[in-house]
């Protein structure tokens, strides 16, 4: 028996990056997956890849009708959401004098405003349902402590985490878990824009603040999607049943709490 045969996750931002490897495993796991990105045509190559366990619909965090409409889709398709995964956010950076107002209102409604009404939608149907359910939001260490060019998304991250903590207090009387993961630095697309952000503020050559997240990492090297999906399997299983409001590191030993 897979540890996730029957169950049904909806993904948010899963067409590319750590969402979609996030799907891969659980499809491997034994659930049914819906591929939800802002980002239509990428979410339907990324679920026609994956297979007939994979559904791609269209959804925008940042709007409460978009958010209905994929909620409404996947329990449409597939009868009821078991497990969330919180996982759309952006990156962005700049010092503190420069930070600008609409790239923060933008970035705190996709990381906060969405992670939050996003679980809000799926917390009620589950409710409604009756069967409880398992909610993971992508944390990052970023939320852990500040860093001196990115005050915004690590304020963002430290909401998720406090959210995070909220919900699953406010929740698991319905048999609803909400937990996090707080992932380290993980190459793909998204950490290449970081990269691009640093070359610009710090002078630095392409690729080369990413060889230095490397380098600093104690377990020798930057993350993949694929070191994060033990954890996610594991919080969206049965066996996490008691666990409650808890933010998972999984960095390669970049911090500890
Ligand atoms: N990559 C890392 O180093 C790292 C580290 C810590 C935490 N995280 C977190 O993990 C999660 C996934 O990161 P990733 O590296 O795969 O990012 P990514 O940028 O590769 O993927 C993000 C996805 O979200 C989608 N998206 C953006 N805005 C959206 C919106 N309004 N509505 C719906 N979808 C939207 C994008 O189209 C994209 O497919 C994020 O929450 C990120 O903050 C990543």
């Amino acid at each position: 028996m897979r540890r996730l045969d029957g169950k049904v996750a909806l993904i948010t931002g899963a067409a590319r990056g750590i969402g979609r490897v996030f799907a891969e495993a659980y499809v491997r796991e034994g659930a049914r997956v819906a591929i939800a990105d802002i980002d239509i045509a990428r979410a339907r190559e990324t679920a026609d890849e994956i297979g007939e366990a994979a559904i791609a619909v269209a959804m925008d965090v940042t709007r409460q009708d978009s958010i209905d409409a994929a909620v409404d889709a996947t329990v449409g398709t597939f009868g009821g959401i078991d497990i969330l995964i919180n996982n759309a956010a952006l990156f962005t950076a700049a010092p503190i004098v420069e930070i600008d107002r609409e790239d923060y209102a933008r970035v705190f409604d996709i990381n906060v405003a969405g992670t939050l009404f996003t679980l809000q939608a799926v917390a009620r149907h589950m409710i409604a349902r009756g069967k409880g359910g398992k909610i993971i939001n992508m944390a990052s260490q970023a939320g852990r402590r500040g860093e001196p060019l990115v005050a915004v998304y690590c304020a963002t991250k430290a909401a998720v985490i406090s959210l995070t903590q909220s919900a699953g207090l406010n929740l698991i009387e319905h048999g609803i878990n909400v937990n996090a993961i707080a992932p380290g630095v993980v190459d793909g697309e998204h950490w290449d824009g970081v990269d691009a952000f640093f070359a610009k503020y710090e002078g630095k050559a392409p690729g080369q603040k990413k060889k230095e997240v490397g380098a600093a990492v104690p377990f020798g090297r930057m993350g993949t999607a694929e070191d994060l999906t033990g954890i996610a399997i594991f919080l969206a299983s049965s066996e996490a049943d008691y666990i409650v409001s808890q933010c998972y590191n999984v960095d390669g030993g970049q911090w500890m709490s």
